[in-house]
């Protein structure tokens, strides 16, 4: 069993709103926490019903220490359900978590570091620039900023904390007061070695790589963590057939196309869970009704107009009685 599937019961011990749309909840596990590295999640199975649960990703805000995880959520009334069961919580409540695991790894041999946030995009920078600010304030070899980008200055959320950290390092821009994030100039300002590590919604993060790439910088010095659930629609209910299995299933407007498969059986490989890895790629034959919301990171641009794949993590399909045909890994058995 991998660490990150060992499961605890933890109990809601404090919930804070952080902003109109950004919600804090302190968790304490029975048994104390286990230690996390900076750009950890959490995976938390969220009830949505009387025994349903679905499960999600949160990052862990800030550095182990006082015996909580941290994780903050956003409200998403267009979102698959997760953020809206969430909010619905009240302090004391009990919940099934995972192990912490990354993703989003913090290379401790970094010698000068750009931190980009946008929207809730901050909850795995924040340990990520206290354990960097400390090192400097330590050793003086890691040269650390920020950029925190967010709609309004209410949903600056941790600036507080980001600013006590890091001082003048950190800048935010506030794109409601029309501030904009001129992020060429951001990487032009940084030194050849430099890593720029950068969570946000998808079109940030597809802004982001195509700049990185056209400065000619190496993609391994761009690290990045998405919240790629943000489509072009608001989610919505849908079909998928699926012929090799003889099988048509309705995807809820509050459930992934790939919790929809794994509750009937079907088996599709799946890793990060957020559309990033590209692990549970499958093959569309067909769109019946409607058009495909891509929500992945994965897909270059011109493949999610090709339409011939989509993860199932993540991507759904928007349009009223929308409907996919697609294939899959399964083979029947010969002579089954
Ligand atoms: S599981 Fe990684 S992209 Fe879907």
């Amino acid at each position: 069993m991998k660490a990150s599937d060992q499961t605890f019961t933890a109990t809601v011990d404090r919930i804070t709103d952080l902003s109109p749309t950004v919600r804090e909840f302190t968790l304490r596990p029975d048994g104390g926490v286990l230690p996390h590295a900076p750009g950890s999640h959490l995976g938390v199975e969220v009830p949505v019903g009387e025994r349903r649960t679905v499960s999600r990703h949160y990052s862990l805000v800030g550095l182990p220490g006082d015996g909580v995880w941290r994780i903050a959520v956003k409200h998403l009334p267009g979102g698959r359900g997760g953020s809206r069961a969430m909010w619905r919580l009240e302090e004391g409540a009990r919940l099934q978590v995972r192990a912490p695991a990354s993703h989003f790894e913090l290379d401790h041999r970094a010698t000068e570091v750009l931190l980009l946030a946008a929207g809730i995009g901050v909850t795995p920078l924040v340990g990520m620039a206290q354990a960097l600010a400390a090192r400097a304030a330590a050793r003086g070899d890691v040269r650390v900023r920020m950029v925190q980008v967010a709609r309004s200055e209410a949903e600056l959320v941790f600036a507080d904390v980001l600013a006590q950290t890091l001082g003048d390092r950190l800048r935010t821009v506030v794109t409601g007061a029309g501030q904009t994030l001129d992020i060429e100039a951001e990487i032009a300002a940084l030194g050849p070695q430099a890593q720029l590590y950068v969570c946000g919604p998808a079109a940030l993060m597809a802004r982001v790589r195509s700049a990185w790439a056209a400065a000619g910088r190496p993609a391994v010095q761009l690290r990045f963590e998405t919240f790629g659930t943000s489509g072009d629609h608001a989610a919505q209910a849908f079909t998928v057939k699926l012929p090799r299995h003889g099988l048509t299933l309705d995807v809820p407007a509050d459930s992934t196309l790939l919790d929809a498969l794994e509750r009937a059986g079907v088996e599709v490989l799946a890793d990060c869970r957020r559309g990033e890895c590209g692990l549970c790629a499958v093959d569309v034959l067909s769109v019946e009704a409607g058009t495909i919301d891509h929500r992945d990171v994965f897909f270059s641009a011109a493949q999610r107009a090709a339409g011939r794949q989509l993860c199932a993590c993540v991507s759904r399909l928007s349009g009223s009685s929308a409907c996919v045909v697609l294939d899959s890994s399964y083979r029947p058995e010969a002579g089954s």
